[in-house]
């Protein structure tokens, strides 16, 4: 078992835990870090019928008093309706302050059950149980919690760390390749933005023999950028690479097209704006395309300038005039840049030229 500390600035701390079995061995983990006490474990109808069980015993076995709530699985269950109803399951099973609750599931568990924590008598504790590859190396990490709005992804949540993170990788024997790839876009992300070695893991390596290095290269790198700016306002924007497009797109598919695809595509377009650009090298271009076909992910974008320009510009609209690119230099380091909104469409329309 691999385990790392993430310190916040204001000293907090929370462990995060990957290997293989730790499902069995949560409850007896998570009381190190806490006093049992009551608490739900929130999931999908997917992710409950492989692994609920098996949480659900070794937090009873450690002296917590647990009950769960499970809600429909995939992106539209990330919604102020499904968050009312985790609301409302938290009041029936009598949660109070010291209590806490427990994200089993992908991002889309994670980013609600926390959200719901968060805002639950205004602020709980939570924990998160990651069982996707993109929790793993990403959602699970760094206290982002959310749901989607009609005018767009994440546009209410808070900031709210959980108390500690548990990566059994032996869940991820039960996703689908196309869940993996969700995941490997985003450890690719972390690639590209800090990390040749994992990078090159995705570039002539065997990833799926590689899980444990991959999460655990990926929960360092995102560890040291949340400690140094926890509520992103400044480094953690890094981690938005490919994001800005991969959000439009993701809502012209009617989320039919899933987050770390999107995120692929997304890459894909910022890298080729980037040499159009004049900051990246095309042979440098040409691996991370490379990379991503090789790792199954789509680098297309399936929509059109226009559309998607439009869509990103309401996206962010409700929050700011200005939006802040991220761009690759090299393998292992990224710049930001801040566009005017108004600049989407130039950018996007670079990021699309050559596309194949
Ligand atoms: P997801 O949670 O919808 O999971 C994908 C699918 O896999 C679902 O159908 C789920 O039921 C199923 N599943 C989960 N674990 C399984 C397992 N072990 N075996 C079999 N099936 C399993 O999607 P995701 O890709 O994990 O997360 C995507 C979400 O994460 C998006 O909403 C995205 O915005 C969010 N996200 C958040 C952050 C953050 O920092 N908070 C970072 C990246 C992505
Ligand atoms: N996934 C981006 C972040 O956590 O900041």
């Amino acid at each position: 078992m691999h385990r790392h500390i993430l310190t916040t600035p204001d000293g907090s701390s929370y462990p995060i835990l990957t290997g293989a079995g730790l499902l069995d061995i949560c409850g007896t983990e998570l009381a190190a870090v806490m006093k049992p006490c009551r608490a739900v474990i929130v999931s999908d109808e997917h992710v409950a019928p492989l692994y609920m069980a098996q949480v659900k015993k070794s937090l009873a076995d450690a002296g917590f008093s647990v009950s769960e709530f499970v809600v429909p699985a995939g992106e539209e269950s990330k919604s102020v309706a499904t968050l009312g109803s985790v609301l409302e399951a938290f009041c029936e099973a009598h949660l109070t302050r010291t209590d806490i609750a427990v994200a089993l599931g992908g991002g889309v568990i994670g980013d609600l059950t926390g959200f719901a924590a968060g805002c639950y008598l205004r602020g709980i504790r939570f924990v998160q149980l990651p069982t996707t590859l993109l929790a793993a190396v990403d959602a699970s990490v760094g206290g982002k919690t959310a749901v989607n709005l009609e005018h767009g992804k994440n546009l209410a949540g808070l900031f709210h760390q959980p108390s500690a993170v548990i990566c059994d990788i032996n869940t991820l024997k039960t996703l689908s390749e196309h869940e993996i790839q969700d995941g490997s876009a985003e450890a690719v992300k972390h690639g590209i933005l800090d990390d040749p070695a994992l990078f090159e893991i995705y570039e002539s390596g065997v990833p799926t023999e590689k899980f444990e290095e991959i999460i655990v290269r990926s929960v360092i790198y995102k560890s040291r950028i949340v400690t140094e700016d926890p509520n992103e306002k400044g480094v953690r924007k890094m981690l938005n690479l490919g994001h800005t497009p991969a959000h439009a797109i993701e809502r012209l598919s009617d989320f039919g097209i899933s987050h770390g695809h999107a995120v692929a595509i997304g890459t894909a377009m910022m890298t080729r704006a980037a040499v159009k650009r004049g900051i990246l090298k095309n042979d440098a271009a040409a691996r991370i395309l490379n990379t991503l076909k090789r790792t199954g992910l789509p680098t297309v974008c399936p929509f059109g300038v226009s559309e998607m320009a439009r869509i990103a510009a309401l996206d962010k609209k409700a929050a700011a005039s200005e939006i802040t690119v991220i761009l690759p230099e090299t393998i292992g380091r990224c710049r930001m840049e801040k566009l005017p909104i108004s600049a989407l469409e130039a950018l996007f329309t670079d990021g699309m030229e050559g596309q194949a």
